[in-house]
């Protein structure tokens, strides 16, 4: 098992150059699925979520061919309509888009259930809802297989989601862009990766309009084909480090960016004081550690709005804020279960269901601590970097699922990390 030692403390210097999507990758690559030919796909992040998805891909008969380590070939002309086991798919919530790409191709499909982040209850209601609504039959079996039928191929539809659900936008997209006949979904997720997917299948041969709106409507077509399409940047990696910049003080960079895909986090973070400069491609975030940050209110919602993936770590810029912040999770039952590892770094903090209430400290303290999950373990990350003295930190395999060369980035803007096995560290401490 590895765990990260981190001696922070100091300000931190220099730029990041940000990845591709994963939350675009994890909606992109099942679509290949779709392909009659070879996709080539650019800019993938190298991240463990890419490589299980890939591992599935492969595991259904896709052929995958590496040309370097963020680009791959796909051909799934051989992808067999098997059953998804829960052991091939379990390490990864997204493998429900598998689900809408084999409705969209075969017309029928058998997934397990998925696994992922554990922050309360995630159904999948109106993935079924959009399902259904296209002509499939949808059953949950005894061993949580989800079994969706067609007698002869899906059917474009009208549907209206209960909820601004991401997930549920993007597989009704991949099920009905060869329906027969056009699907308009309201109330759509209008986050960049949703853009991205569409982008995508149109560039395949789709015919997708309103992608980035609520209102998305998909003309089913009879084919689409291969094609090479590049992955946009990560929102969420980029607001990661710019945040972290906030939390230690210093000046970073993000290159590689769509500054507009930020805008809620720097409007924030320069609602906190933090100095925020723009060009066409990068961000700086400046902010001298000896100028503390300024207490807000936040509250997450769906893109446009403040981004429920970068919740716990703005929670530690308030943690650390001059006064008292409210943080309000608007999309998650249960976000929070960071918010103990936080206060065993000194940090002030009440919880109560979706509200958290941060009582500013001038310091957090260095202690040993553990990820409960990909942001949080990102989060912890940055209050150790902000921390004057050497924390640890445990379960760094959910941080690995989304932040491609964490460790290399962190070090090249002066971060003091090292990754070590587990029992080095027992070994260390005698
Ligand atoms: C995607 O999850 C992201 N994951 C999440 O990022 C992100 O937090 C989330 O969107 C919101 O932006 C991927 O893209 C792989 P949702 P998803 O469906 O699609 C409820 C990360 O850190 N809901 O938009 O699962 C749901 O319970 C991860 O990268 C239903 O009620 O999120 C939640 O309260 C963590 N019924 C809300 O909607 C449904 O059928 C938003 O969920 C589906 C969702």
């Amino acid at each position: 098992m590895e765990q990260y030692v981190i001696r922070g403390g100091r300000e931190l210097y220099g730029s990041v150059p940000i990845s591709g999507a994963k939350n675009a990758a994890l909606g992109i690559l099942p679509g290949v699925i779709l392909c009659r030919g070879t996709c080539r796909i650019e800019n993938l992040p190298q991240i463990s979520d890419v490589a299980n998805m890939l591992e599935i891909l492969s595991s259904m008969g896709a052929q995958i061919r590496y040309l370097n380590k963020n680009t791959v070939e796909i051909n799934s002309a051989h992808v067999k309509n098997l059953p998804t086991p829960y052991e091939v798919v379990r390490k990864l919530r997204a493998s429900y888009y598998l689900i809408g790409a084999l409705l969209g191709r075969f017309g029928h499909a058998e997934v397990a259930l998925p696994g992922g982040c554990d922050f309360g209850f995630r159904p999948i209601d109106q993935h079924i809802k959009g399902f259904e609504a296209l002509g499939a039959t949808v059953s949950i079996t005894d061993g949580g297989i989800v079994e969706a039928h067609t007698e002869d191929g899906v059917v474009g539809a009208e549907i209206f989601l209960d909820v601004v659900s991401v997930g549920a936008t993007m597989n009704i997209m991949l099920a009905a862009a060869m329906a027969r006949g056009t699907t308009v979904i309201e109330n759509a997720a209008r986050e960049p990766h949703i853009v991205d997917l569409a982008n995508f299948l149109n560039t395949c041969g789709a015919d997708i309009t309103g992608a980035g709106t609520d209102v998305i409507k998909i003309r089913g077509v009879e084919e689409l084909h291969g094609c090479t399409y590049s992955i946009i940047p990560d929102q969420i990696e980029a607001g990661t480090y710019l945040t972290l910049a906030a939390a230690a003080g210093g000046e970073v960079t993000v290159t590689g960016v769509i500054p507009k895909h930020l805008e809620s986090i720097t409007a924030k973070l320069s609602e906190m004081g933090a100095e925020i400069i723009e060009h066409d491609e990068s961000v700086t975030v400046r902010r001298p550690r000896d100028r503390r940050l300024r207490r807000i209110n936040i509250k997450t919602q769906p893109y446009p709005g403040f981004p429920t993936d970068m919740q716990p770590q703005f929670a530690v810029l308030l943690a650390l804020a001059d006064g008292t912040s409210i943080l309000t999770e608007g999309i998650y039952d249960n976000r929070y279960k960071y918010v103990n590892e936080l206060r065993r770094m000194g940090a002030n903090a009440t919880v109560d269901g979706r509200i958290a209430v941060f009582e500013g400290v001038e310091r957090l303290s260095p202690a040993p601590v553990r990820a409960t999950d990909l942001r949080a373990g990102a989060a912890l990350i940055m209050a150790a970097l902000a921390a004057d003295g050497t924390s640890t930190i445990d379960e760094v395999r959910y941080v690995e699922r989304g932040y491609e060369d964490i460790i290399k980035k962190l070090r090249a803007i002066g971060a003091d990390v090292k990754c070590i096995e587990q029992y080095e560290a027992t070994k260390a401490l005698g």
